[in-house]
């Protein structure tokens, strides 16, 4: 019995494959290193002290994906593989479909042929879209995303329900992350950006080792309490050990379900930054500019399903996602290299 984990090279999926090594799951991976660097498994394998088989694999190649299939026994997958700058959707949304919604597709596609109907998906509180209030449900309704990136999330969640309703079989449960930030605590695996960062966090700390002059700060004119954006930041080894009891959820039940996963927290980008500059002790100069078209003033999780049905929480707090994210980058300054 084998879990396989697709994407597991990048950021979130090099934190899974240590927690569900941690907790006892054979796994295999799979990565096309589009955007992820090897040497992150060769880092996992040293935390772990454990080996594991590594396919470099597209998931848009079926012929690549059935190979993985009649070599190993998978009772689940684990779907991080996908592209994830809303940006660079707008520009290339022909790209964005192609991989996240037809890669998708051809995965479930060669899963089915081989009798593997349990999927674990990442999908993201984007599909929330700008119309409803936080907390939010998993109640609330989805769609009314604003670019490709968040419109590939939505579809997939539909086609995996529809998948479920097809087939009493399949067993799918959709993760909605909020804003996963932080690394390991050994700093040996974290995020690892290409250019320039578009998220917060990776931008506060390339500003605190100086690869950056300051922070743009994207308006303080919004309806909370310092201005600022409002976030439910979540410790990327916490969301890591939320696919671990989405597994054990997966494995035991059948349908379509879905769950948020964040702290329920919401915490402004100021707050943010003195936070970092406090635990850290280094300064992170900023200015605050225009607002960021597309951004909301505030977007946090309701997480008590996640708690009552998966018996998860998140278990860190703003320091240690703080803290680890600058161990990282410190011991790491130019990334896996
Ligand atoms: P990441 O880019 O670090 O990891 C994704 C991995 O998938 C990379 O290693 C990449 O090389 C691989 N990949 C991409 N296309 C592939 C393909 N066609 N075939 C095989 N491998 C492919 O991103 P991440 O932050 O670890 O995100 C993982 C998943 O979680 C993504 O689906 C992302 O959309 C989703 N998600 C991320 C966030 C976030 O803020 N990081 C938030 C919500 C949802
Ligand atoms: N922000 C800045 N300066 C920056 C970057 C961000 O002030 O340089 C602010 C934003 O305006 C926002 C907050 O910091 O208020 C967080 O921004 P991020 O870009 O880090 O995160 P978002 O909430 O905008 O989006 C992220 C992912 C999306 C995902 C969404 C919900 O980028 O892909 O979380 O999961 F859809």
């Amino acid at each position: 019995m084998a879990i396989l984990i697709t994407g597991g090279c990048g950021f979130i999926g090099s934190h899974t494959c240590l927690e569900m090594m941690s907790a006892g799951y054979d796994i295999v991976v799979m990565d096309n290193y589009y955007n992820s660097d090897p040497i992150a498994l060769e880092r996992v394998r040293a935390l772990a002290g454990r080996d594991f088989p590594f396919y470099e694999c597209d998931i848009r190649d079926a012929d690549g994906l059935r190979n993985i299939f009649e070599h190993h026994t998978i009772d689940a997958v684990i779907h991080f593989a996908g592209l994830k700058a809303v940006g660079e959707s707008v520009q290339k949304p022909l790209e964005y479909y192609d991989n996240n919604v037809g890669g998708t597709v051809t995965l479930c596609e060669v899963m089915a042929e081989y009798g593997c109907k349990r999927m674990i998906f990442s999908s993201s509180a984007t599909v929330y879209g700008m119309g409803n209030p936080s907390p939010l449900l998993e109640t609330y309704p989805t769609g009314a995303v604003t670019n490709p990136y968040g419109r590939t999330k939505y579809v997939i969640e539909e086609i995996l329900k529809d998948l479920c309703v097809s087939d009493p079989e399949w067993s799918v449960v959709l993760l909605r992350y909020f804003n996963p930030i932080g690394a390991h605590e050994s700093g040996q695996i974290g995020e690892n950006p290409n250019g320039i960062p578009n998220n917060l966090m990776p931008y506060v700390s390339q500003v605190a080792i100086g690869k950056r002059p300051f922070l743009s700060v994207f308006g303080d004119d919004y309806d909370t309490p310092d201005g600022t954006g409002v976030r439910d930041y979540i410790h990327v080894v916490d969301l890591a050990k939320g696919h671990v009891k989405a597994t054990d959820y997966a494995l035991e039940n059948a349908g379509a379900e879905v769950f948020n996963l964040g702290t329920g927290k919401g915490t402004s980008v100021l707050d943010l930054v003195k936070t970092f500059e406090k635990v850290n002790g280094v300064p992170v100069p900023y200015k605050v500019v225009a607002r960021r078209a597309g951004d909301i003033a505030t977007c946090y999780s309701d997480p008590t399903k996640a708690k009552e049905v998966l018996h998860w929480v998140a278990e860190k707090d703003l320091e240690d996602m703080c803290r680890d994210t600058w161990k990282w980058q410190s011991q790491n300054p130019d990334g896996f290299c």
